[in-house]
C-alpha cells in the first residue's frame, strides 16, 4: 500500500471498494481507447459501420459517465475529507499540466477533432 494512501483518513474497506470502480472505470476507458475509438475514426462516416460504431460508442460513454458520477464519484465524496479531495484536485490538476498530462490530453483533442 503507498503512503499516500497510508495517510487518507478512509478506511481500507472504503478504500478497496474505492479501487475496484476505479479499476472497473480504467478497463472502461482503457476498451474505448484501444478498441472503440479507433474503430470509430477508421470507418468512413457514409457507412452502416460508422452509425453503429458511434451509436455504441455513445452507450459507452453514457454508462461510464452514469457509473463514474452516480457511484464512483459519490463515494468518493462520502468517504474522503474536504481536504483530501482538495488534493486529489490539486494533483489531477498538476498532472494535466506535466508532460506526461498534456501528451495524453492533446492526443485525445486531436482524436475527436477529427470526428
Ligand atoms: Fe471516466
Amino acid at each position: 500500500m503507498s503512503n499516500y494512501v497510508k495517510s487518507l483518513s478512509v478506511p481500507r474497506t472504503s478504500i478497496f471498494v474505492i479501487a475496484v470502480l476505479y479499476c472497473l472505470v480504467f478497463e472502461e476507458h482503457r476498451a474505448v481507447e484501444m478498441l472503440v475509438i479507433p474503430d470509430v475514426l477508421k470507418s468512413e462516416r457514409t457507412t452502416p459501420e460508422f452509425a453503429g460504431r458511434v451509436k455504441v460508442f455513445g452507450e459507452l460513454i453514457d454508462h461510464h459517465a452514469t457509473e463514474e458520477e452516480d457511484t464512483m464519484f459519490k463515494m468518493a465524496r462520502k468517504v474522503f475529507s474536504a481536504d483530501e479531495l482538495a488534493q486529489l484536485d490539486d494533483d489531477y490538476t498538476a498532472w494535466k499540466a506535466s508532460a506526461q498530462g498534456k501528451q495524453i490530453v492533446e492526443t485525445a483533442m486531436k482524436d475527436f477533432a477529427v470526428l
